[in-house]
């Protein structure tokens, strides 16, 4: 198993890159179906860091007209989630009436999606509904409907394809996770 070490810690292949990308597709084929007909020219959001690889695959395979702008939250330290969300940039479209997409690189416990969802709802969308590439289930503690998720994976902590520990590995084209020592 192809292996790699980030700073003190050493990860292994878990989703190779063709994987990611079939199941990208996949995800663009529905959103593609659900907002052909919806009207009006939907945003999608991207979550910066994490969600940039992610959403650049994703948009390459959205056939309806759309635009993409995004925003900056912050809530992970090394391996584990602080709960608190911080927004670094924050909206600076007007989304009154709008569909938007969140697009995000993974929803784990869904503080950051609900710090957004709270927000967003505020600003009178038409309608919101959330794309990630990955979302962790055993570890989700909040209601919203997460629609588009691409994978579904185990609580395992994972880099690469965006996703970092500690900043470090998120140009790595396939997925990591932690290998216990
Ligand atoms: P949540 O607020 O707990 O759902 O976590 C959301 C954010 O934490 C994601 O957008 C990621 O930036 C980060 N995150 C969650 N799980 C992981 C992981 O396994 N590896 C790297 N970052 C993660
Ligand atoms: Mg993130």
């Amino acid at each position: 198993m192809q292996r790699v070490t980030l700073d003190d810690k050493t990860f292994e292949v878990s989703i190779p890159n063709a994987e990611i990308l079939a199941a990208i597709d996949a995800l663009a084929a529905r959103i593609n179906a659900d907002y052909r007909d919806r009207g009006g020219v939907p945003l999608f959001l991207g979550v910066l860091n994490g969600a940039f690889m992610f959403i650049s695959e994703l948009l390459q395979k959205i056939n309806f007209p759309c635009e993409v702008s995004f925003v900056k939250l912050s809530s992970y330290h090394g391996t584990s989630s602080t709960g608190t969300v911080t927004e670094l940039i924050g909206l600076k479209d007007n989304i009154k009436g709008r569909h938007v997409i969140i697009v995000e690189d993974i929803v784990d416990t869904g503080e950051s999606v609900a710090h957004l969802m709270n927000s967003l709802t505020g600003h009178q969308p038409a309608s919101i509904e959330i794309a990630t590439m990955l979302f962790k289930p055993g570890s989700y503690r909040k209601d919203f409907n997460i629609k588009y998720p691409a994978m579904e994976i185990p609580n395992d902590f994972i880099v690469g394809f965006g996703l970092d520990y500690d900043q470090l590995g998120r140009n790595l084209r396939d997925i990591y996770k932690i290998v216990d020592e």
